[in-house]
């Protein structure tokens, strides 16, 4: 009989579950879709529900025709960030308040002024942040205080999933390091940071290391998704921590940048590194005791999409890189800065806005097309350079998401960042490394480093040219000073 090892990722457009055997190979995945909802500007809010929904039909799908008994393992990914907020009797007392939700400016700023700026990231290792649990908790507080006086568990989104199949109320590390209220450093819950908040410490999870076991199938959720009563559930990680594992980033000098909707670098590090000014995430990694730091670029992918769907909504993908191709590093002297819904790395800057500078006449589709995709590929350079001042170490880096399918914008930020860049061979991210943690937690691997070992390919990598790095970096020189000359027209306009 085979071993299986199972995947759920909860992420915020869809719930997928992932099988994969004791080798690694992707046996087969099912996934359901759900909706957003926005009830205001800038809110962003999932009914957790939703996602019990998608993670059971998509389980049961996915082991249709397996024996379930060879489901040896199961691992938790998801959506980071979110709050999930139980009653007593465990009743839902509000939808989720998501990881993209821009409510909570004003409670960021009580949360500094209450442990103080410096003082935060020393104990959170990051500042805080709009997207993080802990402003969220704050803001039920101050918004729904019949609600909040109701509270009696607080949850991320994976964790919810994990409640409602195991009964056990944890979390793990690397998911827990998103809340702003663990001290990353020594990965527990910081009592500090709770008492200053007034927030209790029993409202909050049991913690695990990633691949560590935290309990096990329910008879209940046995009969709703065709699992196993008893079958094992291992802590699991946030979605980038968990992609980094799926990617086969979890030794110091891996790396992975995603060129997603949004864009992200990501270094291993199993030295603790911090950013005294708090412009990328330090968070506890799914390799246990080790970290990683994450510079966030909000509009990468979604630049690209925005001018194709506005200004060449006629051109796919592929032609929109061979006109990009057709134009010099410097796209004849136009810069764009991607700073469509503010930016995090490494400006902090929520009213940071989007620009070209330098239009001209004699530019068209092809240069504008050029300089959003330079553009974002210089803030990925603005995250790898915070990263690398860190001291973190980058050998390789492996390309992920939608944008690096290209293969033109894999080699300009090969070129722009002046570093190997290579390809994994499968794409299944997030939930095949929950699936991997899970191969981990039941001793089908000794540790999570071997399991990346053994299951996941790289294609060859590109190395840079020196001519075009040092031409992109010209380039880049200039861009960086866009932002800090832009910075008072973009405050200015936010008060119009
Ligand atoms: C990480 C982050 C996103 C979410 C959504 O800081 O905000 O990656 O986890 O997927």
């Amino acid at each position: 009989m085979h071993n299986y090892y199972l995947g759920i990722d909860i992420g915020t457009t869809n719930t997928k579950a992932l099988l994969m055997d004791a080798t690694g190979a992707v046996v087969r995945t099912a996934s359901r879709e759900y909706a957003l909802s926005a009830p205001r500007n800038g809110w962003a809010e999932q009914d957790p529900q939703l996602w019990l929904d998608a993670a059971y039909a998509s389980i049961r799908e996915v082991l249709q025709g397996v024996d379930a008994e060879s489901v040896k393992c199961v691992g938790l990914t998801g959506q980071m960030h979110g709050l999930v907020a139980l009653d007593g009797a465990d009743n839902v007392l509000r939808p989720a308040i998501l990881w993209c939700d821009q409510r909570t400016a004003s409670e960021c700023a009580e949360i500094t002024e209450r442990v103080g700026a410096s003082r935060l990231i020393e104990l959170t290792a990051n500042p805080a942040l709009t997207g993080f649990t802990a402003p969220k908790i704050l803001w039920m507080r101050h918004n729904e205080p019949e609600l909040y006086a109701k509270i009696a568990k607080i949850m991320l989104p994976k964790d919810y999933v994990r409640y409602a199949l195991t009964g056990d109320h944890a979390s793990d590390l690397s998911d827990a390091s998103g809340t702003g209220l663990l001290n990353v450093a020594r990965r527990d819950w910081e009592p500090e940071v709770l008492q200053k908040l007034d927030i209790p410490r029993e409202w909050l999870a049991k913690l695990y290391e990633s691949p560590e076991i935290t309990g096990a199938i329910t008879a209940s959720a046995a009969e709703r998704t065709g699992l196993i009563a008893g079958t094992p559930v291992v802590a699991g990680a946030g979605d980038n921590a968990a992609a980094a594992i799926g990617t086969g980033v979890a030794s110091d000098g891996a790396a992975f940048v995603t060129i997603g909707s949004s864009g992200v670098v990501f270094a291993h590090t199993s030295a603790m590194r911090l950013d005294p000014h708090g412009r990328v995430h330090t968070f506890c990694a799914a390799v246990p005791h080790e970290w990683h730091v994450m510079g966030v670029t909000l509009a990468a992918g979604l630049s690209l999409k925005w001018f194709r769907d506005n200004f060449a909504p006629q051109t796919d993908y592929t032609t929109l890189d061979t006109l990009a191709e057709s134009v010099p590093v410097g796209a004849n002297r136009l810069i764009y800065a991607p700073y469509l819904n503010g930016e995090r790395t490494p400006h902090l800057d929520p009213a940071a806005r989007g620009a070209f500078v330098g239009l001209s006449s004699s530019h068209g589709v092809p240069e504008l097309a050029r300089a959003v995709m330079e553009g974002v590929t210089y803030s990925l350079r603005d995250c790898y350079a915070v990263i690398e001042g860190m001291g973190a170490r980058f050998d390789v880096i492996t390309a992920c998401g939608g944008g690096s399918v290209s293969a033109f914008w894999r080699a300009m930020l090969c070129d722009a960042l002046g570093v190997s860049v290579d390809t994994a061979q499968t794409s299944e991210g997030p939930a095949l490394g929950a699936a991997m943690l899970a191969a981990v937690g039941a001793g089908e691997y000794a540790t999570v480093a071997d399991a990346c070992d053994a299951i996941i390919k790289k294609n060859a990598a590109i190395e840079p040219n020196a001519a075009a790095h040092d031409a992109y970096s010209r380039v880049y020189e200039v861009y960086k000073t866009v932002y800090t000359a832009n910075r008072g027209i973009f405050a200015a306009l936010e008060t119009l």
